[in-house]
């Protein structure tokens, strides 16, 4: 995954004056990109190695069962809490809450227009239902072109039936590389 690039944050009525709780938002954004980075590779790296020994069907088995436990994994080892979600979900249990729903949208229109995808971000210090402070970012993944034998509109046959074994409800596939797939989004308390 390449470099963040310029963080755009915006300020919504909703959100917190950073400077009044001491927030070091740059320091924040830094940690989250490294976050991101560590899971980005992580799970390429295992997509790799299930191609290598068992074909796709292996690596959506890695996708399957292993993305969940990855990303935990992630999270154990820092106090962040990151996810992948998206507007067009192959699994329901990735759906977006509304402050990531309304980031992704945000995302969708910026895509629309032609912006760099490589560079979208958006990240906010918000409270919680419960008063917590939180910070939250969210961070373009656009489609690469090793996305599209699972994600593309031109899915194996015998994969394709396999995913829709697992995932009855996919909406995650026609995509062509460059498009927006989704989203990391990652939050820590503050
Ligand atoms: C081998 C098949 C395969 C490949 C290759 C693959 N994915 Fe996926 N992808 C999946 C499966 C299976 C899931 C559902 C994972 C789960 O159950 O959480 C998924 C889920 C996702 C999600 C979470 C949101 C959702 O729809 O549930 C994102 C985002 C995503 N993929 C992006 C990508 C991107 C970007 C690439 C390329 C860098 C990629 N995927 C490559 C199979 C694949």
């Amino acid at each position: 995954m390449k470099k963040l690039g310029l963080l755009s944050v915006l300020l919504v009525a909703t959100s917190v004056n950073a400077e009044t709780f001491e927030v070091n938002i740059p320091e924040l954004q830094n940690e989250a990109k490294g976050v991101i980075k560590e899971l980005a590779t992580t799970l390429g790296g295992e997509l790799k190695k299930a191609k290598k020994s068992g074909g796709a069907p292996a690596a959506i088995t890695v996708c399957n069962t292993k993305a969940g436990p990855l990303t935990a994994l992630v999270n154990s080892k820092s106090d962040w809490e990151i996810s992948r979600t998206s507007l067009k979900l192959r699994n329901p249990e990735n759906a977006p809450d509304q402050w990531e729903k309304a980031a992704l949208e945000e995302f969708d229109k910026k895509a629309n227009i032609g912006a760099n995808l490589e560079k979208l971000a958006f990240s906010q210090v918000v409270v919680d239902e419960e008063g917590r402070k939180v910070f939250r970012m969210m961070k373009a993944i656009p489609v690469a072109e090793q996305c599209l034998a699972c994600h593309g509109s031109k899915i194996k046959p015998e994969l394709a039936e396999h995913l829709q074994k697992l995932y009855p409800e996919d909406k995650a596939t026609g995509f062509s590389q460059g498009e927006l797939r989704g989203a990391f989004s990652l939050k820590k308390y503050l």
